[in-house]
């Protein structure tokens, strides 16, 4: 059972309309124009679909932003990117990031909405989330905790609705590995002070489901630099950083005989 695992491909673009000027937009545009586009190579990306369609995993897992503001020109340019895996007939299960989620103008969120289902090939809809997909006897769990935020901060939130469905779901008797996908990590340890704006709201009770293995593996992206925290068994948090800055995506396999996650990362360049 092989899973491949990227993230944050950040695909920016200059303000689509004025009105981007009065909104958030302005601060990602900005923030793309004078450092993102400097650090974020979009070859990247093809890289990693080229290496997935080679390898052709049981499963791939996309933990979000995929642009820097949400715009649409934005889902636009990685739409050709990601056209050769959504037509592979690989699973993709997809979930957006705080950035693809960044203002509530509705031709952003009718962009985003249509890219979670263009990405997964109309498996499910945004609304659809909390949902679970089984792919080679293990239990995926997507969740979306992104949404627009305030001007300054990326917080993310896992709302009480879904804490709850969660809560409901893992109480119940496990059969085969349980994986949450979500864009922000629940275990990451944050630097009380540096990562205060980009911290989860709610994420407390899913860390203890990790903690009492009524969860097995969070897979998360939104923090660039790519981690692992995992036990022997390859069980805890695996981020798999931004694709298109380091160059890297991650591979995981799950072994039916030593129940065990071997994670590994794999460098495009
Ligand atoms: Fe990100
Ligand atoms: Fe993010």
């Amino acid at each position: 059972m092989k899973i491949v695992h990227f993230s944050d491909p950040h695909a920016g673009g200059a303000a689509e309309d004025w009105l981007a000027y009065f909104d958030k937009r302005w601060v990602g545009v900005f923030n793309y124009r004078f450092r993102r586009r400097f650090r974020h190579d979009l070859r990247n990306l093809k890289k990693a679909v080229s290496y997935i369609i080679e390898e052709r995993p049981d499963v791939v897992v996309c933990t979000g932003d995929l642009t820097s503001t949400g715009q649409p020109l934005e889902f636009d340019k990685v739409r050709p990117l990601l056209e050769p895996l959504r037509n592979s007939g690989i699973p993709v299960l997809f979930v957006p990031g705080n950035h693809d989620c960044y203002v509530t103008r509705p031709k952003c969120v009718k962009a985003v909405r249509e890219m979670v289902g263009w990405l997964t090939n109309n498996d499910y809809t945004i609304d659809a989330l909390p949902t679970v997909r089984y792919y080679g006897d293990i239990e995926f769990i997507i969740i979306n905790t992104s949404a627009p935020s305030n001007l300054l901060c990326s917080w993310g939130f896992l709302t009480k609705a879904t804490r709850n469905w969660l809560e409901d779901y893992c109480n119940k008797p496990k059969n085969c590995p349980r994986i949450l996908v979500t864009h922000y990590p629940i275990v990451e340890h944050n630097h009380p002070i540096w990562r205060i704006r980009h911290r989860l709201f709610g994420a407390g009770p899913v860390k203890a489901m990790l903690e009492d293995k009524r969860l097995d593996l969070v897979l998360c992206g939104h923090v660039h630099k790519p981690y692992q925290q995992v036990d022997g068994s390859g069980r805890g948090e695996s981020c798999a950083g931004s694709v298109t800055r380091n160059g890297t995506i991650s591979e995981l396999e799950y072994g039916t005989t030593n129940l065990r996650f071997i994670h590994r990362r794999i460098s495009l360049n």
